[in-house]
């Protein structure tokens, strides 16, 4: 996706060879006119699969997840990193390992907010190790519903994530592949260095 990609060569910072920020249009500031276009790219992408809801996870995939929705025509549900005084209902949980923290949280869906038979659509801003899309994908079948696929604004493809969830068969679609963030520099899978 072009315009993403060009935003991410224009407005995105690499902090290491590992962390790219991009908190000027996605994790922190947010540009509805990208999230538009992220939505029709997703829906695209997806549009053969009968998808009945998408799934994120909070805070930064609620964005593209929406806009996502909005194509669809369906609901978006975000799993939540902590309880509230009013999410008191049956829960479906996962555990999520993050590397940097080195520490493992508690992520949680309502019971009722998906249902046997759904097509589920996973949305996330970042695919790194894959532990947040695992869980996501964990929670779903807990429930008893279908994981159509995941999509991905930005894949960090010399992470290990993309690769785990397409060796379980599940289809992946990423709107920026990033293969290096080495030198300081972003470059795209399929980019010539
Ligand atoms: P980790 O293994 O490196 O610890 O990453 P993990 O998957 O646990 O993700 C930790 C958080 O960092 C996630 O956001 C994830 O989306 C984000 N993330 C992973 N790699 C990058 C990166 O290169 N750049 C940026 N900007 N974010 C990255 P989160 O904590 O769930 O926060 P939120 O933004 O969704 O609220
Ligand atoms: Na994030
Ligand atoms: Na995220």
């Amino acid at each position: 996706m072009d315009l993403l990609k060009n935003k991410i060569l224009s407005e995105g910072v690499v902090l290491s060879d590992n962390v790219l920020k991009v908190d000027k249009f996605l994790n922190h500031q947010i540009d509805p006119e990208l999230m538009v276009e992220i939505g029709k790219e997703f829906y695209n992408r997806f549009k053969d699969s009968e998808i009945t809801k998408i799934l994120t996870l909070e805070s930064s995939g609620i964005a593209p997840a929406v806009m996502t929705a909005l194509n669809f025509n369906v609901q978006a549900i975000f799993a939540r990193k902590r309880k509230s005084l009013t999410f008191t209902d049956d829960l479906l949980s996962a555990q999520v390992f993050s590397y940097t923290k080195q520490e493992t949280n508690m992520i949680s869906v309502s019971n009722q907010f998906i249902q046997p038979g759904d097509n589920i659509l996973i949305i996330d801003d970042f695919l790194a190790n894959g532990e947040a899309a695992g869980a996501l994908i964990n929670i779903v079948e807990q429930a008893g519903a279908n994981v159509s696929g995941v999509g991905i604004v930005i894949e960090k493809s010399f992470q290990s994530g993309a690769s785990i969830l397409k060796d379980k068969n599940y289809r992946v679609e990423s709107l920026a592949r990033i293969s290096s963030l080495a030198d300081h520099k972003v470059t795209f899978a399929g980019d010539t260095k």
